[in-house]
């Protein structure tokens, strides 16, 4: 390394004016959106300050340079936060809110309005930032509100959040800031369209786009984005002097020159938080950033450090959850899709709307009833809507279309043309089973997906191919394939055709659930499959079992008993079976026993709300594997229940229950130890 050259003082000022004048640039241009120099002239200043700072070592944390992102790195590292990051009870009516507001008053033993600092709820992703000193020194993910990720290299990017705070001395200080890191709407809608242009790709919604972002290992992915963060609270404070309320807090992180957001509101009373809420709810469509609720936390810090916390979320606040968002958009057309089962589904094309955070352009009809019921057809302007990361649904006709297309069902399939059929009284059906092209690659696509056979690189695009040519008739017809053969399709290059036959070989190693999974009979899913896999140990005595036996299964009653019977019954489906072990396809038999022996045997278990590591199947089979049973509902009979973020009533109902509860964490190591 070469040794940097001493900074005379001459160019010790140099540096600092460049720092100065890039500063100045970067908020005329990030801020207040009024550049006043071109690209190229900041780019120019930028590189002459690098070149500064490299030759003579004047590198420096809160230097401008910092924001442009660096070399990727090997792996996150996991930082615990020292005050844990919780998450907020939610209220879901005004009725629910006005119930939290009596309820904490009581507790504090206060009468009469007292003070609530009102915040949109932003829909992004919380972040903690540390200072020292003064100058940025860390940054973190929430995780699982006690260990988050070091996402220091990536928060430098974001040009909200500023290297040193301004205003006063702030040596001996440490300070710790949280707030929201997000994408705005008018950025969003900038980054999709340079995105389909220049990749031919589009972003699903703002949150997942900035959650994307923030947790990448080369900071200058995260570069390119325009991340904005509003900050809304103070976490360890040292060596300073807090102020006395929250909304006084406001002030402090303005004047460290943090971004806060201007929308939040003092408010006197439950009337006017409310009143706050319902004007927020009309004023969302014309905000730059999406939301999806509002905030209300008591104003007085000593209060709230008074009323304290549960294990999850302060007592002083409440999230004021927004009811489901609705857009109206036209139908285009009605198309119908075959199912992996050859179950038909009418599918509506939209002019594509931008509703409750993502961009909607096909949704599912259901059946045909549905379409009755709502009276469609093609041309008509329809209500969307979509509440939180619930699929969108049509829910009504607003407006008849001038030309309206009655939407019938086909008499053929779409796909083969084999005869439709109705099959009970409203399903419709292709029965031609795997002669029918879209159902092979339905099902190619699921035996190869993540909870079946995780065949990594065999896309929705080349199983179209590969059916489409014939040269994939079966899914053990995959095992035949060669990297040769697969380089020689569409978007394939030798590369990842090598790969793709990799992971197909390693695929022939796999156990009876996952196996059970791929095959694909009906209505058996990760947690049906791990209860048989549990049960019989291996497929043999499975594939012998009449129903009466296999209804000794928790999970299984009489209709998947007879699923699966149907299923051993087809000739095809015991040669395919026979064709897949020939190809190597392989298990360790399970450990069976009865199930009372297994460590959960007779306990039964709840899940709600957002588990991250794991699916809400996931975690079905994980327990039903072990011997639980998993219900829908909370009741005196549950013994346990597993909250996830954005956990409801069924988790309140736990609470009032005293029925013991896991965060996913404890969730985790329950398992883990289980
Ligand atoms: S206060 C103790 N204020 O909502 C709770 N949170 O479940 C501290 N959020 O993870 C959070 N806007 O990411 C607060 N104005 C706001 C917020 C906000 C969005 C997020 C935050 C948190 C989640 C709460």
């Amino acid at each position: 390394m070469s040794i940097p050259d001493d900074a005379p003082a001459s160019v010790r000022r140099e540096v600092d004016s460049l720092r100065e004048q890039i500063e100045f640039h970067n908020r005329q241009y990030h801020t207040l959106d009024r550049p006043r120099i071109t690209d190229a002239e900041f780019d120019a200043l930028l590189a002459k300050l690098e070149e500064l700072e490299t030759r003579y070592g004047l590198q420096s944390p809160d230097s401008p340079t910092q924001r442009v992102g660096s070399e990727p790195l090997p792996g996150f590292v996991e930082v615990r936060h020292e005050i844990p990051m919780l998450s907020l009870e939610k209220a879901f009516s005004e009725e629910e809110f006005v119930q939290f507001e009596t309820r904490t008053l009581k507790r504090a033993g206060i009468e009469g309005a007292i003070e609530y600092c009102c915040e949109p709820k932003v829909d992004g992703v919380a972040v903690s930032l540390v200072y020292r000193d003064g100058v940025l020194e860390r940054g973190a993910t929430r995780g699982d509100g006690v260990n988050g990720e070091d996402i220091t290299h990536n928060v430098r990017t974001i040009h909200d959040i500023p290297l040193r705070l301004e205003g006063s001395d702030l040596t001996g200080t440490r300070i710790e800031i949280r707030g929201e890191v997000f994408l705005g709407k008018q950025g969003f809608a900038a980054l999709n369209e340079r995105a389909r242009e220049e990749e031919d790709r589009t972003y699903v919604n703002p949150r997942n786009t900035a959650a994307g972002a923030i947790r990448q290992l080369d900071s200058r992915n995260t570069a390119r984005l325009p991340l904005q963060m509003y900050c809304y609270s103070l976490g360890v404070a040292e060596g300073l002097d807090l102020p006395e309320t929250l909304f006084e807090t406001f002030d402090l992180l303005d004047q460290w020159g943090l971004k806060t957001n201007a929308d939040r509101q003092l408010c006197t009373g439950a009337d006017a938080c409310l009143e706050y809420c319902r004007r927020l709810l009309e004023k969302r469509p014309d905000l730059d950033y999406e939301i999806d609720g509002a905030v209300i936390k008591i104003n007085r810090l000593d209060l709230q450090r008074e009323l304290g916390q549960t294990a999850r979320s302060p007592r002083w606040a409440i999230a004021w959850k927004f009811p489901a968002e609705e857009k109206s958009a036209k139908v285009l057309a009605v198309d119908f899709q075959v199912g992996r089962m050859g179950t038909i589904t009418p599918v509506a094309r939209l002019e594509p709307v931008f509703v409750g955070g993502v961009t909607v352009s096909n949704t599912s009809l259901h059946n045909m009833d549905e379409i009755e019921r709502l009276g469609l057809c093609v041309g008509d302007t329809v209500i969307v809507r979509r509440a939180g990361d619930v699929i969108p649904q049509i829910v009504q006709v607003i407006e008849q279309g001038d030309e309206r297309g009655e939407v019938e069902m086909p008499k053929a399939c779409p796909a083969c043309n084999s005869p439709v059929e109705l099959d009970g009284d409203i399903q419709y059906r292709c029965n031609a089973g795997l002669i029918c092209p879209a159902q092979r690659r339905q099902s190619v696509g699921h035996f190869a997906s993540r909870t079946a056979m995780d065949i990594e690189g065999l896309g929705e695009k080349l199983i179209e191919q590969l059916v489409d040519s014939g040269t994939v008739k079966n899914v053990a017809d995959l095992y035949r394939l060669s990297a040769e053969e697969l380089a020689a399709f569409e978007r394939m290059g030798p590369k990842s055709a090598e790969n793709l036959v990799s992971a197909i070989e390693k695929s022939r190693n796999t156990s009876l659930p996952r196996f059970l999974i791929a095959l694909g009979i009906r209505e058996v899913g990760d947690a049906t499959a791990a209860a048989l896999a549990a049960h019989f140990g291996d497929l043999e005595p499975l594939m012998n079992a009449d129903a009466e036996a296999l209804q000794e299964v928790p999970d299984v009653g009489e209709v998947v008993a007879r699923h699966i019977r149907e299923f051993f019954d087809n000739s095809e489906n015991l040669e395919l079976i026979t064709a897949l072990r020939e190809a190597g396809v392989n298990w360790p038999a399970e450990e069976t026993g009865t199930r009372d022996s297994l460590p959960l045997a007779g306990q039964t278990f709840v899940l709600t709300g957002t588990l991250e590591r794991l699916t809400r199947n996931e975690a079905k089979a994980k327990l039903v594997a072990l011997g639980a049973k998993v219900a829908g509902s909370v009741s005196a009979r549950t013994s346990c229940v597993v909250a996830g973020e954005s956990a409801g009533s069924k988790l309140t109902k736990a609470e009032e229950l005293e029925i013991r509860i896991l965060n996913e964490q404890e969730f985790m190591d329950f398992l883990e130890r289980s």
